[in-house]
């Protein structure tokens, strides 16, 4: 039995979507979860950026007596989870292995969609990830930069929203789609909008559902279970708006006040916008 927390982290609000996962699946486990609003949207800058980030934060939580930590975000999994896994000591658990195994487990031979982050897409971590488990799969992959500032600003649910979901959904092959991976934690709360325009027979992969069973196992395996009752905390590194109004909306405002956390590394203004 081991009562430290899990450390989550993503670029803002996105990650909390696997928070939740977590919640449901683990009860008893203390969540200590970390935005970093001052860098968002991480999917628009550089690989250097995203590891120095993603491996500052890691050190931060891990320091902070996490048991282990989750890379809550897709972009971080997808360019710097090795340097994320070097830098600490305690196990560490990314989004890309969980969700492209859901994904080849229900691609039946045709098409495996992905919609991400456009360094997400770039990576080319999902095709690789998929088809090294189904060689035959093929894989259309839509980067979406519009919807982590929409979702960021609480815009989910207006039509600028659902105009972006129709316009890179309609870029996807979707009459041929077996699955389509949310390939990134923030798009879990535009899940809905999605599916609407998908086939009925499409299969939606959220990564956040695989990425907390692989916790659960790898805390059973390792006997780092907690006991409860279960505690949390969480953290933004800019503005706490976007936590503030998701644990109000999302979590029925069951979670404590968002902190100020320290800020890793230079906001690249040039980078930032879109
Ligand atoms: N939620 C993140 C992901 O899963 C990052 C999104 C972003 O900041 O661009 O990729």
């Amino acid at each position: 039995m081991n009562s430290a927390p899990i450390g989550l982290f993503d670029s803002g609000v996105g990650g909390l979507t696997v928070a939740r996962e977590l919640m449901w699946r683990l009860p008893a486990e203390s969540l200590l979860y970390y935005g970093d609003t001052a860098h968002v949207p991480y999917g628009d800058r550089t690989a250097d950026e995203i590891t120095a980030y993603g491996v500052a934060i890691a050190e931060h939580l891990a320091h902070q007596g996490c048991k282990l930590i989750v890379v809550a975000c897709n972009t971080v999994s997808a360019l710097a989870l090795d340097a994320v896994r070097a830098a600490v000591a305690v196990p560490v658990v990314g989004m890309i292995t969980g969700g492209a195994k859901a994904a080849a487990d229900e691609a039946n031979g045709g098409t495996v969609g992905v919609l991400a982050t456009a360094a997400t897409v770039r990576s080319g971590a999902y095709p690789a990830a998929v088809t090294a488990l189904k060689p035959a799969a093929r894989v259309a992959q839509v980067a979406c930069p519009r919807f982590v500032p929409l979702i960021e600003a609480g815009r989910c649910g207006f039509p600028d929203s659902y105009e972006a979901v129709c316009d890179y959904v309609g870029r996807l092959p979707v009459l041929d789609l077996d699955v389509l991976v949310l390939g990134c934690t923030h798009y879990a709360f535009l899940a809905s909008a999605i599916r609407m325009k998908l086939e009925e027979r499409t299969y939606l992969v959220d990564p956040a559902f695989e990425t907390a069973k692989s916790v659960e196992q790898m805390l059973m395996d390792l006997d780092l279970l907690a006991a409860g009752p279960a505690s949390h905390r969480m953290l933004a590194s800019g503005s706490t708006d976007s936590l503030t109004r998701v644990n109000e909306t999302f979590f029925a405002g069951r979670l404590p006040a968002v902190e100020a956390a320290p800020v890793f590394g230079t906001v690249a203004t040039a980078s930032a916008a879109g």
